[in-house]
């Protein structure tokens, strides 16, 4: 149920961890009921791209590009203006599930903390809000889990209850990474239809960073690959996983093993410690279609049909 204008627009957002640059040039545009897929190996900058956008996270300095919420470059704010759209925007579920909640703090008092912090507790409605929202995402015995403390709970739980919180706060954009990475199989499918029923009705826009390919096809209206720190492919879910054009894209489907048991193709080499260079392209090291250019090559994302975005083709185009 997207519509087309974006409320999110991300433009050439470069960042980084003290002196280096750990993100280089993303752009991408979000629609209300729209979700994004983030993929790619470990270390890409997938996490960082999402607090980038959180912008709340210390440590992680923003060097150049625009962040528009609904036409308003946030980037252009006051830091507390800035925080406090934020907060009021963004629902974020962490990839590490204890970052979420304090740790010994009981679930209860923290999900009234955050739900009056937003103007949304309703003492009256809480229990029946609440046990709703933790019976979607599979979570039974509402009211053991709220009286407990985050300590107490698995890592898989911890996610869940965040994500319940979501449900709760109403945010208009999700940004979860790897939401479900903790989940055994079948929790896993339920809080994916669970994430598709938010974008479905409540036209919730959403960022979901998984290594999960399958899930990302299964949810995403775009995907957008990493690497090193770049997007090097976008577009749709069909175009990127039925179509891919960029050698790493192709790699990285390659190695998903299958239930048939042929052995997968595995990529050789790591992506690069560091961020992104500043000229050459940073995957041609492990590329099968490298050629002496690619040591000078500009970076830019060219547009290979119907919004179909890719650094490199390999010649191909
Ligand atoms: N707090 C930090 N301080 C300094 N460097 C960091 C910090 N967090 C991440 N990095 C570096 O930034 C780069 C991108 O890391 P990031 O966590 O965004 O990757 P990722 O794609 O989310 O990986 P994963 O799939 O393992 O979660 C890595 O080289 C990482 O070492
Ligand atoms: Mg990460």
């Amino acid at each position: 149920m997207s519509d087309s204008s974006p409320i999110l627009t991300v433009s050439n957002l470069s960042a980084g961890y003290g002196a280096g640059r750990m993100l280089a040039d993303v752009s991408f545009a979000l629609r209300r009921g729209e979700i994004l897929c983030l993929v790619g190996e470990s270390g890409c900058g997938k996490s960082t791209l999402l607090r980038a956008v959180m912008g709340t996270v210390p440590g992680l300095e923003i060097l150049s590009g625009a962040i528009e919420l609904g036409g308003q470059n946030l980037l252009a704010l006051p830091r507390r203006e800035r925080e406090r759209i934020c907060v009021n925007t963004f629902g974020l579920v962490s990839q590490s599930p204890g970052a979420s909640f304090n740790p010994i703090r009981s679930y209860r008092a923290q999900f009234i903390e955050a739900l009056r912090s937003h103007g949304k507790y309703d003492r009256a409605a809480f229990d029946g809000l609440v046990s709703a929202a933790f019976a979607k995402l599979g979570l039974a015995d509402w009211q053991r889990i709220l009286a407990s403390c985050p300590y107490e709970m698995s890592g898989g739980m911890n996610q869940r209850i965040a994500l319940a919180l979501v449900l709760l706060l109403e945010q208009d954009i999700l940004l979860a990474d790897e939401p479900t990475s903790a989940l055994d199989a079948t929790i896993q499918l339920q809080v994916a239809q669970e994430l598709a029923r938010l974008r479905d009705v409540s036209g919730m826009a959403q960022i979901i960073v998984t290594h999960n390919l399958a899930l990302a096809q299964l949810l995403a209206d775009h995907i957008g690959v990493m690497y090193a720190g770049r997007l090097v492919e976008m577009g749709t879910s069909a175009q990127v996983l039925g179509d891919p054009r960029h050698a790493y894209t192709r790699a990285l489907i390659a190695a998903i093993p299958s239930l048939r048991g042929d052995m997968p193709t595995g990529l050789a080499g790591a992506p690069p410690l560091g961020g992104p260079d500043a000229c050459g392209c940073e995957f041609a090291p492990r590329c099968p279609l490298r050629a002496a250019a690619c040591a000078k090559k500009a970076y830019a994302l060219i547009d290979t049909g119907g919004g179909h975005m890719v650094a490199c083709d390999g010649g191909a185009a």
